[in-house]
């Protein structure tokens, strides 16, 4: 049984042939996205795992199907980049990993609160220039401030209960109320009371037709003055020429995002020679107060460990007929 692997990093080939070894998978892997360019390429595979910036369209997944491949595996939690109609309808299975360490988002989505906030990453170059003054570090507590969450999954779940930890009031919004969460104190409330009250919104839904570009102007202009943004979901649920307009009227206070809604030409690669043609992201990555990680929120060893076990049991299951019913793995 081969599996091609797109979009592979060096690490993706640690993890995954390390868990490979209870299943003697053929594992090919190409470094390219999976996209109309390279699916032709394909010979004899009888799935392809994939992540989150490849290209599952529908012309893609026609000429998958052609060459004889049963299974689109994504080794994410986002399946937003698979045309799941046309797959359905050509006969090909599709599966992902649902949570693989909502803890490691969940964390870094911290990291990002506290460092737009402390300006930790500011103060490490200042000392380093024997420059001990504190003016313009001023941060804010966290404690006792009102946090928005937008999705309480299994990610905003783990981030609800991390700034529970840190005394926050936490107001939040769903489709689906958790009743554990407010048994431990999360307040759910509308979108628009989300937006009004919050003095930090944190994104934790998926992408969809009813979120993308959930923050634009509208939605910003009811927020608070100095509103801190954070997004480690999708790049596409923020409309960024609007944030911009917003960190330059001073609307927006801070902006820390770990996903990019033109990602997929830059996040994973080493551009430090290049020149980069998008101004948009030069122009957010130009403001003090804006922090850019290149979708590594789930970026930890045991969330890597997880997304290889979970993919390649997913694999087999499929391959062998023994998926498990209602299995949140097996999107079709
Ligand atoms: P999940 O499926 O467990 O939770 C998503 C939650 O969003 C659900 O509770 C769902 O009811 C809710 N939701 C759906 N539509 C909504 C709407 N219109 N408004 C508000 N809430 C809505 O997913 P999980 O694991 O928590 O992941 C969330 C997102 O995080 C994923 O969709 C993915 O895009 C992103 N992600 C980012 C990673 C990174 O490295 N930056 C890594 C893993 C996931």
């Amino acid at each position: 049984m081969k599996i091609i692997f797109f979009s592979t990093q060096p690490y993706d080939k640690i993890f995954f042939n390390k868990y490979n070894t209870g299943y003697g998978f053929e594992l090919e892997y190409f470094e390219t996205h999976l996209g109309p360019h390279i699916v032709n390429a394909i010979d004899k595979a009888d799935a392809v795992c994939v992540f989150v910036n490849d290209r599952v369209i529908a012309e893609v997944i026609k000429v998958l199907a052609e060459s004889g491949v049963k299974i689109i595996a994504l080794r994410c939690a986002g399946f937003n980049n698979v045309d799941l109609e046309t797959a359905k309808q050509y006969g090909l299975r599709v599966c992902r990993v649902p949570a693989y360490s909502p803890q490691a988002v969940a964390e870094h989505a911290l990291a990002m609160i506290l460092t737009l906030n402390r300006k930790t990453h500011k103060a490490y170059n200042r000392v380093r220039e024997q420059n001990f003054s504190l003016n313009g570090l001023l941060g804010f507590n966290l404690h006792g401030k009102t946090v928005g969450v937008v999705g309480t999954g299994n990610i905003g779940k783990a981030f609800c209960n991390i700034m529970i930890g840190i005394g926050c009031n936490v107001l939040a919004f769903d489709i689906v109320k958790d009743e554990k969460l407010v048994k431990a104190g999360v307040k759910y409330a509308s979108l628009k009371e989300v937006f009004i009250q919050s003095d930090i919104i944190s994104l934790h839904c998926p992408l969809n037709d009813t979120t993308k570009h959930l923050i634009n102007e509208s939605s910003i202009g009811t927020m608070k003055k100095g509103v801190m943004i954070i997004n480690t979901s999708r790049g596409k649920l923020i409309n960024t020429e609007d944030v911009i307009d917003a960190l330059k009227s001073r609307h927006i206070g801070y902006l820390g995002i770990d996903v990019y809604e033109q990602e997929e030409k830059l996040f994973f690669k080493d551009l430090s020679a290049s020149i980069i043609e998008d101004d948009v992201i030069q122009r957010l990555m130009s403001f003090p107060n804006v922090l850019v990680t290149a979708h590594q929120a789930f970026f930890t060893e045991e969330a890597l460990s997880q997304i290889a076990i979970k993919t390649l049991q997913n694999i087999q299951q499929l391959l062998t007929g023994t998926t498990v019913q209602n299995d949140p793995a097996i999107m079709i």
